[in-house]
């Protein structure tokens, strides 16, 4: 079932049936189905600069073992709206919880040490560092954990250990990206916060990239995954979220997502189609 969720004045189906509901009923639908999330996100309004909102009252949840995605076009609030659950914006309204724990507002170094890890859009590895040195920045509050660390992420990117030396600077953009999960499972968090991670990539290296996720997934990790490849997030992911202008628009299964009409017509265009 997909639901539409939304402000008043998108087009909705009649509440309530197979296609859609209203948004009143979409939190109730939240709320129930959010019981036992593994982290959760309710009505949160943030934004960059006082008096302005980006999010305006999202509503989001993974569960344990979950992957789920987050699609919509450029400018809906993707990125905003993990910078707003990773401490690095001020959330004005609404909250965010943690198995159960308030943690709206902490800081994002105390979110990686609670299992919450995070690799940024842009700008996700130190280039003058090794690859080495780069998953070490990734323990860098919990120094013991490195060798137990660097063979779990080894272990699930070969490559990191077998160019360890190498500066990450002298990397192509899908090493990088590489190096950049990998940083961020050296703690190996519980919940892992990807944006865009196939950005950039040439069609083979995206593939890569969405393989590795699904990986990483089993591995444990529960993941949420921004992208701009809705198509090829939807197909991997277990739930999805559209976003458009700060708010939820619609919210089911990737394959319900990817099948919508509506959902294509709106936001997966011509790449459906394909
Ligand atoms: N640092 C910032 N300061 C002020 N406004 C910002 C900042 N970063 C983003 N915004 C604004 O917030 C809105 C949402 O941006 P955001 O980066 O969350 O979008 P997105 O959905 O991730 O888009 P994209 O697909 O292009 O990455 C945009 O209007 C953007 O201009
Ligand atoms: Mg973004």
């Amino acid at each position: 079932m997909t639901t539409q969720q939304g402000s008043d004045d998108r087009p909705r189906t009649d509440s309530g049936t197979e296609a859609g509901a209203d948004s009143g009923t979409d939190r109730g639908v939240h709320e129930r189905a959010a019981g036992n999330a593994l982290l959760r996100a309710d009505e949160v309004i943030a934004g960059y600069v006082p008096g302005v909102n980006i999010l305006n009252g999202c509503d989001f949840y993974v569960d344990d073992g979950e992957l789920v995605g987050i699609i919509g076009p450029n400018g809906a609030g993707k990125s905003t709206l993990l910078k707003a659950i990773f401490g690095l914006i001020k959330v004005s309204s609404g909250t965010i919880t943690l198995r159960g724990e308030d943690i709206t507002g902490q800081k994002a170094n105390q979110l990686v040490t609670k299992g919450v890890g995070f690799v940024p859009q842009t700008n996700n590895v130190f280039p003058s560092l090794t690859i080495e040195e780069n998953l070490q920045m990734g323990v860098f509050q919990a120094p013991k954990k490195f060798k137990q660390s660097f063979e779990f992420v080894t272990g699930l990117f070969p490559a990191l250990g077998d160019r360890r030396a190498q500066r990450a600077g002298s990397l192509s953009g899908g090493e990088r990206q590489m190096v950049a999960m990998g940083r961020a499972l050296m703690m190996e968090p519980s919940v892992l916060l990807l944006d865009e991670p196939s950005a950039g990539l040439s069609p083979a290296l995206q593939d890569e990239v969405f393989v590795r996720t699904r990986q990483i997934n089993r591995a444990g990790v529960s993941v949420i995954m921004v992208e701009q490849n809705a198509r090829r997030c939807l197909q991997i992911c277990d739930r999805g979220y559209v976003l458009d202008q700060g708010r939820n628009a619609y919210t089911a299964s990737g394959k319900d997502l990817s099948n919508d009409p509506k959902v294509i017509e709106l936001y997966l265009g011509t790449l459906a189609k394909a």
